[in-house]
């Protein structure tokens, strides 16, 4: 079982200020809720995070989630103009406009949102985890969440466009690397991963 499983007792101290939350307007009322698989429910007991759908008032710290991982966690991979490319290639309107597509689940820890992720069709499209909480479990979550759901809508198979700083984690829920691929972002580019795994069981 995951390493994390060991590390629930204590969430890992805050090194960035969180902004005051500002709820924002979403037209976005009913997302699906993926089913849980039975392994997962057993385990949810125990968890200091839970997995929910996204709500209307979650854009904002959404983006502060989106922002801090790029710009914090990805500084071994990338350098700040790549970051920053990248960070910002999402304003709070392309967000909820990205967000109306597909699914998206969130972590909550403490009342905080820590995680999110989204699948459109057989696309893993986003997933990202704020520093502060990484390396619990929390992305494996989502993803679970999102590779359950693609089960039960007859996905046969998962792609995703995997930045460098992801690629261990794909790696570590099955995927394989069909190789490297350059992706624009403002006239900056930024060397990603596509990968793809198969829901097919023989
Ligand atoms: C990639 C990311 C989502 C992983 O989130 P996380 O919650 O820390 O991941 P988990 O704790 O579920 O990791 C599960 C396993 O994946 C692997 N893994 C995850 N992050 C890793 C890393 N940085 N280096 C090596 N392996 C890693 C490990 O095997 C880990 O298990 P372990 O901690 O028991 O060793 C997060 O680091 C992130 O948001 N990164 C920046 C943004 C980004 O690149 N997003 C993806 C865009 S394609």
């Amino acid at each position: 079982m995951l390493n994390w499983i060991r590390r629930f007792f204590g969430k890992p101290q805050s090194t960035t200020e969180a902004p005051p939350a500002q709820p924002m307007p979403l037209v976005e009322p009913e997302l699906p809720v993926s089913p849980a698989a039975p392994e997962e429910d057993a385990f949810a007991a125990f968890l200091p995070f839970q997995i929910r759908p996204l709500e209307v008032t979650d854009v904002s710290k959404l983006i502060r989630v989106f922002r801090d991982a790029i710009q914090l966690g990805t500084a071994g991979q990338y350098d700040q103009a790549q970051r920053d490319a990248w960070s910002q290639a999402q304003s709070h309107d392309s967000l909820i406009s990205l967000l109306s597509e597909g699914e998206t689940v969130v972590a909550e820890w403490d009342q905080e949102l820590v995680g999110f992720a989204q699948r459109i069709r057989d696309c893993i499209n986003m997933i990202y985890v704020h520093p502060d909480s990484a390396r619990v479990g929390i992305a494996t979550l989502l993803y679970q969440h999102l590779e359950d759901s693609a089960r039960v809508d007859g996905v046969s198979g998962l792609t995703a466009h995997v930045s460098l700083t992801a690629h261990d984690f794909f790696q570590f829920m099955g995927f394989n690397s069909e190789g490297q691929e350059q992706a624009d972002r403002d006239g900056v580019t930024l060397t990603r991963h596509l990968m793809r795994k198969s829901l097919v069981t023989n």
